[in-house]
């Protein structure tokens, strides 16, 4: 499996505070069938900056240990990047990692509880310069979860998703669980991914997020996410969604 999702860098975010604790979840992470993972601190989102050059640097650096220590998982640099005013800017400074070589896919994180008002405005610059936004976990965005057309109108705009493997197994309570359910069901989610952090309760959780869509959806379901994770890597065109839009049931009354 392909991870484009994680923070397990050593000391860089609030991901992995050592190297021991990097190469104990890069160990996690061969257990879970990961082959191949994006690494993907935090970047611009109010507390951390990692920069390109030295997640590139350090990614290197990792990899060295992790062949080192035998581990048999690939690393490649990325970053996790929060949508804010200063995105183009960073672009046009070649501050920017993606989740491709290429410069394709950006792995976006919006605000846990917001979606800023210049969000149209910077998503049409985005795209503009070719690049496609994979919103990382919008299943877990509070004001996502009110209003999910704020999602079918960024994926109507050309935008994908990714969720987050854990969501879906239920780790961060029903409510996501069920949210993130919908949204394979309305064909509104493209793959899963780790976003695994050296917490309580945020471990690898593909294997059974896999199984479990396996069982709730078909193997079909299994093979176009990790067919979209490998093209998403390679900056290949995605396997396109035929999504529909969720129906909420605020005025409902049984
Ligand atoms: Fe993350």
């Amino acid at each position: 499996m392909i991870d484009l999702h994680c923070h397990l860098l050593p000391g860089v975010d609030d991901g992995s505070k050592s190297m021991d604790i990097s190469l104990k979840l890069a160990n996690d992470a061969v257990r879970d069938g990961i082959d191949y993972a994006l690494l993907t601190p935090h970047h611009m989102n109010g507390v951390y900056l990692n920069h390109k050059k030295a997640v590139i640097q350090q990614t290197q650096e990792f990899q060295v240990e992790l062949d080192r220590h035998k581990i048999s998982l690939k690393v490649f640099p990325g970053q996790e990047v929060r949508i804010n005013g200063d995105l183009l800017t960073a672009l046009d400074q070649d501050d920017i990692l993606f989740a491709d070589k290429g410069g394709r896919y950006l792995m976006l994180e919006f605000p846990d509880n917001d979606i800023p008002s210049y969000t149209n405005n910077m998503i049409y610059e985005l795209m503009q310069r070719g690049i496609i936004p994979v919103i990382v976990h919008p299943e877990r965005n509070t004001m996502i979860m009110k209003k999910p057309d704020i999602l079918y109108d960024l994926l109507s705009r050309g935008c994908l998703s990714q969720i987050t493997a854990s969501s879906y197994v239920g780790i961060f309570g029903h409510k996501v669980q069920k949210f993130s359910k919908q949204l394979i069901q309305a064909g509104q989610a493209y793959i899963f991914a780790s976003d695994v952090h050296n917490l309580p309760n945020r471990k690898y959780e593909m294997t059974n997020a896999f199984v479990k869509m396996n069982h709730e959806f078909g193997n079909d379901y299994v093979s176009r996410f990790n067919e979209n994770a490998k093209r998403i890597i390679n900056g290949d065109n995605i396997l396109p969604n035929n999504f529909s839009e969720i129906k909420t049931h605020l005025f409902r009354l049984f």
